[in-house]
């Protein structure tokens, strides 16, 4: 065969398996784009606005954003054992998930030289009303969005009283829960180093 021929096979060949591969990926890319960017994994939905309402709100420390309602420390202990127990222990010890309790925060607030301590609401929380907003917001853990007003309140009254914060006759509302003062309430102070990039 002349020299010249077996270039141009060996060339043709070469450019052919080229193509292949060009064709190869470019099907797969006209695939992938033609699924929905917003769903890669085809389960889910997009939240709705009625979705988004029912957690979306700010409680600050002060209070502002509390709605109306209220709850009691025994009527928190019968929703906490219902909805909370299974997972944060009958007495909020900890069982799968977080502990809920703690009441020793050591004597200088001593969690940079004991790394063990605990940290829960009742030892580490600086507001009250933090609970209310979280609690509201975020649990239980597979039904955000499920609880009331009164619900969360009593369970804050609850959650509270185990810590031993507030009486078991107590009962929380917009105007109880802010006056409140955490046991962690002045342990957090601003930073107030000089001399690295200023963070506000
Ligand atoms: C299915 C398990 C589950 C259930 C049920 C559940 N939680 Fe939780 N809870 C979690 C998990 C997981 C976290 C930690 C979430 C994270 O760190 O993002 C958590 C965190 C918390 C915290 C913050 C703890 C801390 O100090 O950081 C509070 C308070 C809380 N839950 C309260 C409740 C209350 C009240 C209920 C009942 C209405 C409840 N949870 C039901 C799983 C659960």
């Amino acid at each position: 065969m002349p020299r010249f021929l077996t270039r141009v096979l060996h060339e043709g060949s070469s450019r052919g398996f080229v193509t292949a591969v060009l064709l190869l990926f470019g099907c797969s890319a006209v695939a992938l784009a033609q699924k929905p960017a917003a769903a890669p994994l085809g389960i889910g939905r997009a939240a709705t606005p009625a979705d988004i309402a029912k957690i979306d709100i700010d409680v600050r420390p002060d209070g502002q954003g509390l709605p109306e309602g209220q709850g009691t420390v025994a009527e928190g202990a019968a929703i906490y054992a219902a909805k909370c127990a299974s997972c944060h222990g009958k007495n909020g010890e900890g069982a799968s998930f977080d502990r809920l309790v703690a009441t020793d925060s050591g004597k200088n607030f001593d969690f940079a030289t004991n790394p063990k301590l605990p940290r829960a609401v009742g030892n580490y929380w600086p507001y009250a009303t933090t609970l209310y907003d979280y609690t509201y917001r975020a649990m239980p853990f597979m039904q955000p969005g499920t609880l009331s007003a009164n619900d969360t309140y009593a369970l804050v009254a609850y959650i509270l009283h185990l810590n031993k914060i507030v009486p078991e006759n107590a009962v929380m509302d917009r105007s109880t829960l802010p006056a409140v003062k955490m046991p962690a309430r002045d342990r957090f102070v601003m930073d107030n180093r000089k001399g690295g990039k200023v963070v506000k």
